[in-house]
């Protein structure tokens, strides 16, 4: 079988058998598409928050950070739309009964040939997946989680997890521009989890219900809306080629046309990925026009009005909107990282096929492996120093058991860039071997240049 087909089924196990991600709850039998994160699945969606932070946040003197709450004034989903538009198209198997988001149906032929995403759904024409029934008339269904503050379960209680975390900033533009004095152009940005009941969850972490957003909301004039887009395009680009460091022919720049795009957006791109079960949506980027601050003044009876401090214009900023699912860059960090091998056993002349997972250096979770030759109490004294040693600037694995062939493999399995092997020959020449994980090459150097040398490698 190629690869490619079945590449997710690899990943999921690679996911569960190696800690990254396990499906969730599963002493009690699992909760359908939720799914945990383990010790290194973790540290890998630790690392990438990280580089997004550093590369849209950090490195930026146009940005500010900011983390609002997940439950907010209900007026403020009213203002923002949720409430009444926040819906998918639903329909239902007149036949078996199962449920699907009726785009979805027709996004489920994405890997085919000529699949036409902007074409209109005729659902007389198509039968249920499962079983070949006829589908009910298309419904809408809201898809905010509602819970209810206090202990009273009535209706002037009822809130609601945040779907998205841009309505945070939106609504503390104000608050943040007063406090911070700053002029336009400027973002405010922010990473936190998000709650959508979709109809359809699947496709192990890329649709869930509970998922992390990264975004910005950038603050500008309105004449400067088509520079700033693609300035931030171009950033986008910078990202997924430089940091993410993706193959680029797997992402594809969805320019979404007139009439498809939300009423208030003169422009939206959907950056999609070739993902083994078609091609879909990653992320986006969105010139929102003043609609949000607008409608929160509207609503909230509030000025939202910017006013210059260096020349007294007073407007309402328009905003560009990058938004970046963190689960879904997560999966893509998978695919891109996957894969397998010929590589060479113990024995002369052989081949067994390798897994590595190739991640970008920065991203691994475990960046060094230290792996005494065997379990001797003498190599564990010369080894387990340098792990200490190494722990303090590295995220650092220790381990003795199984063969270093074995050991290699397993640490190839999780992508860690390198492998440190303390031998009998150590305790005399003070030396260890740095095993590279891509070239698989052995270079011999003394203990006490070891932190150099892998800073320098992680700085590369
Ligand atoms: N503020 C804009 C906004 O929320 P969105 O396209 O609805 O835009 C942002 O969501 C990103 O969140 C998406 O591009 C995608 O990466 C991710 N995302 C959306 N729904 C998701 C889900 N059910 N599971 C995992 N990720 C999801």
């Amino acid at each position: 079988m190629p690869l490619e087909n079945d590449k997710m089924e690899k990943i999921v196990s690679l996911a569960k058998r190696r800690g990254f991600i396990f499906p969730g709850s599963e002493l009690y039998g699992g909760l359908a598409n939720s799914w945990d994160y383990g010790p290194l699945g973790h540290a890998l969606k630790q690392n990438i928050k990280a580089a997004w932070w550093k590369f849209f946040v950090q490195e930026r003197d146009d940005m500010v950070p900011m983390d609002s709450a997940i439950i907010m004034n209900p007026r403020v989903w009213e203002a923002s739309g949720h409430l009444q538009n926040f819906s998918d198209p639903l329909v239902e198997c007149r036949a078996c009964h199962r449920r699907f988001r009726a785009d979805h149906l027709l996004e489920m032929r994405s890997a085919e040939p000529g699949y036409d995403k902007e074409a209109p759904i005729d659902f007389s024409k198509m039968v249920c997946p499962e079983c070949g029934g006829r589908f009910t008339e298309q419904k809408n269904f809201n898809l905010m989680f509602k819970t209810f503050i206090g202990p009273a379960e009535d209706s002037a209680s009822v809130v609601y997890l945040r779907p998205e975390t841009a309505a945070g900033m939106f609504v503390n533009f104000k608050n943040i521009q007063q406090v911070t004095r700053r002029r336009l152009p400027f973002g405010i940005a922010q990473i936190g989890k998000n709650f959508r009941n979709e109809i359809t969850p699947g496709n192990f972490i890329f649709r869930t219900r509970e998922f992390e957003i990264g975004e910005f909301e950038y603050f500008i004039r309105a004449s400067a809306w088509e520079a700033t887009f693609e300035m931030w395009l171009g950033e986008i680009k910078h990202w997924w080629k430089d940091i993410m460091q993706v193959n680029m022919d797997n992402l594809v720049w969805h320019e979404i046309p007139d009439g498809k795009r939300a009423h208030y957006s003169k422009r939206t791109v959907d950056i999609e990925y070739q993902y083994p079960f078609g091609v879909k949506e990653l992320h986006g980027i969105a010139y929102r026009t003043d609609f949000d601050l607008s409608r929160h003044e509207q609503m909230s009876g509030q000025d939202l009005h910017y006013t210059d401090s260096e020349t007294g214009e007073k407007f309402i900023p328009h905003v560009i909107e990058p938004t970046f699912g963190i689960d879904r860059m997560l999966l893509v960090a998978l695919l891109e990282a996957y894969h397998e091998e010929q590589a060479p056993t113990a024995k002369e002349g052989e081949t067994e096929t390798r897994v590595v997972m190739k991640f970008p250096r920065h991203l691994a979770p475990i960046q060094v492996a230290v792996l005494p030759l065997s379990k001797k109490e003498e190599l564990a004294a010369a080894a387990r120093p340098l792990a200490e040693e190494l722990r303090k600037q590295f995220a650092v694995d220790y381990d003795e058991t199984q063969s270093i062939g074995k050991r290699y493999r397993r640490q190839d399995e999780v992508g860690t860039p390198f492998c440190i092997t303390v031998d009998f020959d150590s305790l005399n020449d003070k030396a260890v071997t740095v095993r590279e994980r891509d070239s698989m090459q052995q270079t011999r150097m003394a203990i006490a240049e070891v932190g150099a040398y892998l800073r320098e490698q992680f700085e590369n």
